[in-house]
């Protein structure tokens, strides 16, 4: 049993909705309009708020805006007589969680109702660390967040697990990439494999035949027939890790994967159908590398479906102590220790510390600590100096003399006019020092406006 809320201005509907819902064993509360709708919904939390677009007091985004702020989680099924696309897309974005139209088919009705149900139950067993965190009973697998950028990928990930869709994942190494990406595929297809395959690992040729398979005799070498990691996948998940690093050439043939979802084996005829779904990630900034012609726009596009944006651990320490909990009880199971916690002393060195390496650094640092640690508090001696990687850090993510932090441009123009005052008017030297090659150098030097003659 669910509680609905209903806000509709036509009687008629709220009436028929009330009956229908409530035979269907929910508790349903209407309002006719959007101010007695928002007064409905603080005093009984719905689950799910059926919502007109067209009221006679506010308008429904509006209601649909304050909703949202006054309770995050509930689901928020729109509804309107108007058939346009901007409107879905606007509500949509806005956060509602569905959109029907009118006449209401109650069918679509009732399956928009049991999806808002299926992820908010979803939603809750993903994020249900956060109420159990305190009596630290956490499963391997779980994805530890408390602060609001994680409680949003929670969110996504919920709704992700209801389709099929494409997903990227973009943060930076160590965030957290591949955890996210099992998790949605144990919450969409837990019996189908799961088949990761990292891009930049193996050369262009084969990784075409790894992807796609070979007919026998293809190429010299394929003695035999080889199914490719696609048809592998059958209905599970393909997770294409550093999908940046993938040649313009086979970014082309997976655009036409994703366009078509279907293939051939390399040397073959046969048109093979893909079932899998597509989890694409990638610790660069693939709009960076669109912009700079290293990454294809259309591809972009096609990837860029559901975006999943995980932030540096540098930008979520207050995820640090529970993440600290959960890795240490992992850690004492693991190496049958019995640490307790970190100390108040090193606690502030770690929030100091800029964690380039993020998620991974902290645990290779906790693994490494309980090791050679004595006691069952892990100290300053128990761990490398990061101090100096806290200044590191800290120049990493500069701040003007307001507190202002700077933008990645500024940081890359300062960092390009360091290497050229060590190193003199070299081009050669400063590619190879920033690992660039000469026209992304010029372009550079020309967009910051460095001379250079
Ligand atoms: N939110 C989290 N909660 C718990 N553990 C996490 C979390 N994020 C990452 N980890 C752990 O940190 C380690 C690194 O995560 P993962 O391999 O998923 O990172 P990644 O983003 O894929 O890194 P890379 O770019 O280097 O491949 C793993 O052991 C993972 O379980
Ligand atoms: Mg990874």
């Amino acid at each position: 049993m669910a509680k609905i809320l209903v806000i509709d201005d036509d009687k008629s509907i709220r009436e028929s909705l009330d009956l229908y819902l409530t035979e269907e064993g929910h508790q349903v509360a209407a309002a006719g309009t959007g101010t007695e709708g928002l007064n409905k919904a603080t005093q009984i939390s719905p689950d799910v708020v059926i919502l007109d677009i067209r009221l006679p007091d506010i308008d429904g985004f509006t209601v649909l805006e304050d909703l949202k702020d006054e309770n995050e989680d509930a689901k928020v099924i729109m509804i309107t007589a108007h058939h346009d696309m901007d409107t879905t897309i606007r509500a949509m974005k806005e956060g509602a969680f569905d959109y029907i139209h009118k006449p209401i088919n109650i069918d679509e009705l009732e399956i928009a109702i049991q999806k808002a149900l299926r992820t908010s139950e979803m939603e809750k067993k993903i994020s249900g660390l956060l109420v159990e965190s305190s009596s630290r009973s956490f499963k391997v697998g779980d994805i530890i967040g408390t602060g609001k950028a994680m409680r949003e990928i929670f969110k996504t990930i919920g709704v992700v697990t209801q389709s099929r869709t494409t997903v990227l994942i973009q943060g930076e190494s160590g965030t957290g990439k591949e955890l996210i990406a099992k998790v949605i595929h144990n919450n969409t297809s837990p019996t189908e494999p799961y088949i990761a395959v990292n891009c930049s690992a193996i050369v262009d040729t084969l990784l075409e035949s790894e992807l796609f398979g070979h007919e026998k005799g293809s190429f010299t070498g394929a003695i035999s027939k080889k199914l490719g990691k696609f048809e592998l996948a059958r209905y599970g998940t393909i997770f294409l890790d550093e999908i940046s690093e993938m040649s313009l050439n086979l970014q082309a043939k997976l655009l036409r994967v994703l366009q078509e979802l279907e293939f051939e084996r390399v040397g073959g005829k046969d048109r093979v159908r893909v079932n899998a779904r597509i989890i694409a990630a990638t610790n660069k900034d693939l709009k960076t590398l669109v912009d700079e012609g290293r990454f294809r726009d259309d591809l972009y596009y096609r990837l860029n479906i559901v975006t999943i944006n995980i932030p540096p651990l540098r930008e979520r320490k207050e995820d640090m102590p529970l993440l600290i909990d959960y890795l240490l009880n992992k850690i004492n199971m693991e190496l049958h220790k019995k640490i307790a916690g970190v100390s108040k002393e090193m606690m502030d060195v770690f929030y100091r510390y800029g964690w380039p390496g993020n998620i991974r650094e902290l645990e290779n640092l906790l693994v490494r600590a309980a090791v050679v640690a004595k006691g069952h508090v892990l100290g300053r001696e128990d761990f490398p100096d990061l101090t100096g990687g806290a200044s590191r850090a800290e120049a990493a993510c500069a701040e003007d003399a307001s507190g202002r932090m700077s933008t990645l441009d500024e940081i890359e123009e300062k960092h390009i006019r360091r290497v050229i005052e060590r190193v003199g008017k070299n081009k050669g030297e400063i590619c190879e020092i920033l690992g660039i090659s000469r026209p992304t150098l010029e372009r550079k030097l020309e967009k910051y406006g460095i001379a250079f003659d």
